[in-house]
């Protein structure tokens, strides 16, 4: 077995009272953690990229929330409650696409502000909210283990990989969802070679995946986003292996911008494409990705690079954050508890009992 040489990191560190984030819009080229305690700054943090990753942000959503319940506590019993849910709906609020931050903060709503809960003191609700939050943030972790076992079984001997944007540690609560089974494929030998798209605009790929697979020792290509379609035409990729923001009932994937592209391509060349992802990124309420909210963010990242203005005064641009990839496109779906295959709305409510509440 080779090794991913890879010490158990996460961007997210709890130290009691406070949060500690890993400020990933100045990595690579700086390691600079933020520290808060200030739930409000938690939600800017999630809103700025600080911390990014569907699961990641989740996590950080739940761990804002038992700030806002410490600087809540003592308030009256009524009004405390009231108050916890304004700011759960804050910090649902941060970013739309990813079904784990509402998730994540409802899950704490329901466990920590339950029925008995007017029977509890806020001191003993707000230590309810910060043990589901460190609870909730190791599952994740521990999960991604698992989808790393179930997705390498999947990845052919000798295969070079294809990854969009980052779904590695630094978008989750630790080893990644499509990294994780980069990794695990790594370890058992499957892989030889993974390319990274830079993703345009942000640079999740050529910044975070390529610092992380490159700790890693894996060994990694980074490609222009537009070059994917000639590398797969001409067989150097045997599989692809994206992470996902939201999955629909019937397959339909939210994720990086440029998945849907990647999808298609696939599609045509005959090569698998993969989407791993925790349950918590299931919403099964939506039939389809048509009812995916794509967040749009800043013209300015289109029309900077690296804060610098590339384009020309005047011009209109268009940054959607992510787009959705039909169920059709996507070979598997792998969770923490299996490895889904079309049919879609039949594989994938088998899989809801594993998320409730
Ligand atoms: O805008 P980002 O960087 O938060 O987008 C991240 C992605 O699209 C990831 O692929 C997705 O969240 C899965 S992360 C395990």
């Amino acid at each position: 077995m080779r090794s991913a040489g890879f010490p158990e990191f996460s961007p997210i560190i709890w130290r009691g009272d406070s949060l500690n984030l890993i400020d990933q819009t100045r990595l690579p080229l700086e390691e600079v953690w933020f520290e808060t305690s200030d739930y409000r700054e938690v939600i800017r943090a999630i809103k700025e990229m600080l911390v990014r990753g569907a699961p990641a942000i989740g996590i950080a959503g739940a761990y804002a929330l038992a700030l806002a319940g410490m600087e809540l506590s003592g308030t009256a019993n009524g009004d405390f409650s009231e108050r916890l849910c304004e700011a759960a709906r804050e910090i649902k609020a941060a970013r739309p696409t990813g079904a784990n931050l509402a998730w994540a903060v409802d899950r704490l709503l329901t466990r920590c502000l339950g029925a008995q809960s007017t029977a509890q003191s806020t001191e003993e609700i707000v230590a309810d909210l910060t043990s589901e939050s460190v609870a909730l943030h190791e599952e994740d972790l521990s999960f991604n283990h698992r989808i790393g076992r179930h997705g390498a079984r999947l990845i052919p001997w000798g295969s070079q990989v294809l990854t969009h944007c980052n779904a590695g540690a630094l978008a989750t609560g630790g080893y990644g969802t499509a990294l994780g089974v980069i990794r695990t494929a790594w370890s058992d030998q499957r892989i030889t070679r993974v390319f990274a798209t830079e993703t345009r605009p942000l640079l999740q790929g050529a910044r975070l995946t390529a610092w992380e697979l490159s700790q890693s020792g894996i060994d990694t290509t980074l490609i222009t986003d537009s070059s994917a379609g000639q590398l797969l035409r001409r067989g150097f990729v045997q599989a692809i292996v994206v992470g996902a923001d939201r999955i629909a009932a019937n397959g339909d994937v939210a994720n990086k911008v440029g998945t849907y592209s990647l999808a298609v391509l696939a599609k045509e060349t005959g090569v698998p494409f993969y989407v791993a992802a925790p349950t918590s990124t299931l919403d099964l309420s939506l039939s389809s990705g048509e009812e995916i909210t794509i967040e749009e963010r800043s013209q300015d990242e289109v029309l900077q690079f690296a804060s610098r203005r590339t384009a020309p005064p005047g011009i209109d641009a268009m940054n959607v954050a992510f787009d959705v990839t039909p169920g059709r496109y996507v070979t598997a779906i792998v969770t923490e508890q299996a490895v889904s295959r079309p049919p879609y709305l039949k594989s994938l409510s088998r899989l809801a009992e594993a998320n409730v509440g």
